[in-house]
């Protein structure tokens, strides 16, 4: 970005937050923003850029509210506008609320709606980093990333590179949610196994109940068993087990979870949030759901797993962004280590666990 040519270039700091279960953002936004200004202010000095938009989701209304009145505050003290303590550099902020749609949150669907247009993905390339907003150079990060900014600077790399892995240094910030005693959120090292997370700080599945299984990384995230656990969660290794850490949302759920109503969340999730732009995901997310609900009902054969598969690889290759591409991960993963249950529903074996699918569009 700093290479990037043109004199007018952008730093957006993606606080859409939209992916379920996740909330990590919010609260640096209430609680910290002017460490967000900070890091904001030094990520246009590092690339050349004079004005930064903070794109916040619309139902965080405190979180808006807070971060205008920081930014004012910043003014006030001459740490934003122009010619920021005498030092020559000049660089302000705005805030834009989003208007609830989850593609929002990709970084080109982002651009677009910070135009003023509708929120659909462009297609890439070029990258934003040299045709961004207003087709101008721009970076776009999420509200963790650039909050780190400040005590790196401050401390130096080397002091950051004292946590974490050798290849992913730092901490990250996790939520725990579900079937867990202590759910919330919690600041770790890249690295710690999931197995930490989900006992030592959740305390595991309340009232001595046992662990089915972890979805980790929101809806576009991985299903993993309990033999799993030993994962660490850091970028590599989850890439190494197929997986992603996503958002960063952990969702633990115990024995009285059913598979197929689990996924049935995910998939309603994705058709719901789908722009329709592409035929491959405005379609597939349908059929997809359409096809969960005869396994749900008991209605057709093993081959129905097979074509759900066959579509989601369709999706992945074919789609527009990463939204269609995305529902790879969740799909195999469900299928891959709980096969023997969608085959139960298949069998027409009544489940105890099954809930009504809640909001089902037909
Ligand atoms: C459907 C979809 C939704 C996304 N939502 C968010 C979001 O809410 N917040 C976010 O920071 N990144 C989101 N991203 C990722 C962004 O496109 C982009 O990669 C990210 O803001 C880069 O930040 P980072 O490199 O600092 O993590 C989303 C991506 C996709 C495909
Ligand atoms: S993949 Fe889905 S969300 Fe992305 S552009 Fe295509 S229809 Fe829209």
């Amino acid at each position: 970005m700093a290479r990037a040519r043109g004199q007018e270039k952008y730093v957006i700091c993606n606080a859409d937050e939209g992916e379920p279960g996740t909330f990590k953002d919010r609260l640096i936004l209430e609680g910290d923003p002017h460490k967000l200004i900070e890091g904001m202010i030094l990520a246009g000095y590092a690339v050349g850029a004079h004005k930064g938009y903070v794109y916040i989701r619309g139902e965080y209304v405190l979180s808006i509210a807070r971060m205008e009145r920081a930014i004012a505050q910043a003014r006030e003290y001459g740490l934003l506008g122009e010619d920021i303590l005498e030092s020559g550099y000049s660089f302000d902020l705005e805030v834009r609320p989003g208007a609830g749609a989850y593609v929002c949150g990709e970084e080109t669907s982002l651009i677009e709606s910070l135009e003023g247009k509708r929120g659909w993905p462009r297609l890439r390339p070029p990258y934003p980093v040299t045709h961004g907003l207003w087709g101008k150079p721009t970076v776009v990060n999420n509200v963790e990333t650039l909050a780190n900014v400040p005590e790196i600077v401050l401390r130096g790399a080397d002091w950051f590179r004292t946590l974490g892995t050798s290849s992913c240094p730092g901490t990250k910030v996790f939520m725990l949610l579900g079937h867990v005693q202590f759910p919330g959120l919690v600041e770790v090292e890249m690295g710690t196994p999931l197995r930490t997370l989900v006992y030592e700080l959740g305390g595991g599945p309340p009232d001595g109940a046992r662990l089915k299984g972890v979805l980790v990384g929101g809806a576009a995230g991985a299903f993993l068993a309990p033999e799993d656990l030993d994962v660490r969660l850091d970028f590599d290794s989850m890439q190494e087990m197929a997986a992603a850490l996503g958002s960063g949302a952990i969702l633990v759920f115990d024995q009285s979870t059913c598979m197929v109503d689990m996924l049935g969340s995910v998939l309603r999730f994705f058709r719901h949030e789908s722009c329709g732009q592409c035929t491959p995901c405005r379609v597939g997310t349908d059929a997809l759901v359409r096809l969960l609900d005869a396994v749900r009902s008991g209605s057709g054969d093993e081959g129905i797993l097979e074509l759900m598969m066959e579509i989601t690889e369709t999706m992945n290759l074919a789609s527009l962004c990463p939204l269609g591409q995305s529902v790879a991960l969740p799909m195999g993963t469900a299928l891959s280590r709980f096969r023997e249950e969608f085959q139960r529903h298949l069998a027409g074996t009544d489940c105890p666990r099954c809930r009504q699918p809640e909001g089902a569009l037909t």
